[in-house]
Formats: C-alpha cells, structure tokens, sequence
C-alpha cells in the first residue's frame, strides 16, 4: 500500500480546522492523504486546545515548519481572507512549498471544471459544468457555483453564497456568507460582497457590497 500523501495546514482558527475535516473526509473515503498538523505563528489558547481537542498536533511557527527537515512541504491553507492568502503564497512559494489541492467528497461538479493549485472545496457545494477556480480558490460549504463561472485566484466564496452562471469574480474577493450573484454580471478584482447581499449588476473592483439590492462604497 503507497503511504499518504502528507499535508500541513496553515492556520489554526476556523478554517484551519475546517480544511481538517475536509483532509479526514477524504482519507475515510480512500484518497491517500493526511493532514499532520497545523502550523500557525500566533495560534490562541483556546484555538491551540481546539486542536487538542481533536488529537491534531501543533507543529509550531510558519518559520519554524519551513526550516524543519522533517515535517512535509505540502500544504492547505487555512486561511480565511485572500489578501493574507495571497501573502502567506509568496512566502511559501518562496520557501519552496507546495499547495495541495483539497476536495471535500461530498462535493459535485459537472464536467469540465479547472481547478487551479491550493484550492479548497468544503462539504456540500455544488460546483457545475465548465466553471474554473483558479489558484487558492476557497469555497466554503453549501456555496453553488453556476456553469461557466470563472473564479480568479484568491478568491473566497463563504458558505451557502450563490455564483450564478457565466459570473467572473475578480482575483482576491471575497463573497459573503448568502450573497447571491445574479447570472452573467462581473465583480472587479479585491470587492467584498457583504453577507446575503443581492448582486444585480456589474460590480466594480475595490468595493464593499451590502443589502438587496446590492449597493457599494469604495473600500477602506
Ligand atoms: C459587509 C461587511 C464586509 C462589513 O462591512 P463594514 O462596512 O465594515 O461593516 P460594519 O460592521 O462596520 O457595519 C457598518 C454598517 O453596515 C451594516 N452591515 C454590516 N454587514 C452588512 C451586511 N452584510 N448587509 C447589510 N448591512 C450590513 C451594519 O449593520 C452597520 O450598519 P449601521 O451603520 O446602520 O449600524 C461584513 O459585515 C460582511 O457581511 N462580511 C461577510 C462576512 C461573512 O460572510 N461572514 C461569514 C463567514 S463564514
């Protein structure tokens, strides 16, 4: 029998550990994986019992990991927002560490769907035919993503938001938990769409969304 593929997770709050439980669901259904532990430079108490908790091991600072000759280079990142997502990538990358790409099982997609290095797909989404997710795409559970959407890199989709078809999200935003995009339209590059926010038309980049429907002012 091969031995797993071994990963270490970056960050040990929320979503850190949810990236666990998507490394464990697809070790209980045969995929040769194993997450072996977090890494995180600031993990709180109640964070680093979490853990414990679970019998996962906190194996110390980012800085700590990549000098280790022992520990594996390969990762999920645990890491909620995409403008630190995309910082902590350069470092890793620079470092000489590789994205592992996590698919929860109970995940569907249709055919032809891209799916770019480091992405993260949580329990429950439904991902349709010929969408594209690029590099360290984060879907969270029970997000839809319609059919020939195209997700840039960084981008985060929280949990149960809708992506109508043939949307384009710009690299690093973030949709909100229950934001629906209605089917067609654009956000620019770095917006954040606002919790259960309706969007109904082209959104520009560097915006923050909220309400029904979906007005915007400039980011801070
Ligand atoms: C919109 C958001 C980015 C914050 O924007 P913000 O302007 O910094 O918000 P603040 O917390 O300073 O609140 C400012 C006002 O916006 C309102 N507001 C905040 N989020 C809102 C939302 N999603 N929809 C409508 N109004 C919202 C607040 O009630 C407040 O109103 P008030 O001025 O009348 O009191 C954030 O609230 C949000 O929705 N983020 C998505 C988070 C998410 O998906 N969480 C789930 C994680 S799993």
């Amino acid at each position: 029998m091969t031995s797993p593929e071994q990963v270490v997770v970056v960050g040990a709050s929320g979503f850190g550990r949810e990236c666990l439980d998507v490394l464990e669901a697809m070790a209980l259904t045969g995929a040769h994986v194993e997450g072996v532990g977090v890494v995180d430079d600031g993990p709180s108490e109640l964070n680093l019992e979490r853990l414990g908790a679970r019998g996962v091991s906190y194996l110390g600072t980012l800085a700590e990991w990549l000098a280790s000759e022992t520990l594996p280079r390969q990762y999920v990142l645990g890491v909620g927002s995409p403008a630190v997502r995309r910082r902590l990538v350069v470092r890793l990358e620079d470092a000489g560490a590789q994205p592992f790409t996590a698919v929860h099982p109970s995940a569907t997609f249709g055919a032809c769907v891209d799916v770019g290095e480091g992405v993260v797909v949580c329990a429950g989404v439904a991902i349709s035919t010929n969408v594209r997710l690029g590099r360290h795409v984060h879907v969270n559970p029970n997000a839809t993503i319609g059919h020939d959407a195209d997700l840039r890199d960084f981008v985060s989709v929280n949990p149960a938001a809708v992506i109508s078809g043939e949307v384009i999200v710009g690299e690093g935003s973030l949709v909100g938990a229950a934001a629906t995009v209605l089917q067609g339209l654009s956000v620019g590059q770095g917006s954040v769409l606002g919790a259960a926010c309706l969007v109904t038309k082209d959104v520009p980049g560097g915006v923050v969304v909220k309400g029904v429907p979906g007005q915007w002012t400039e980011y801070d």
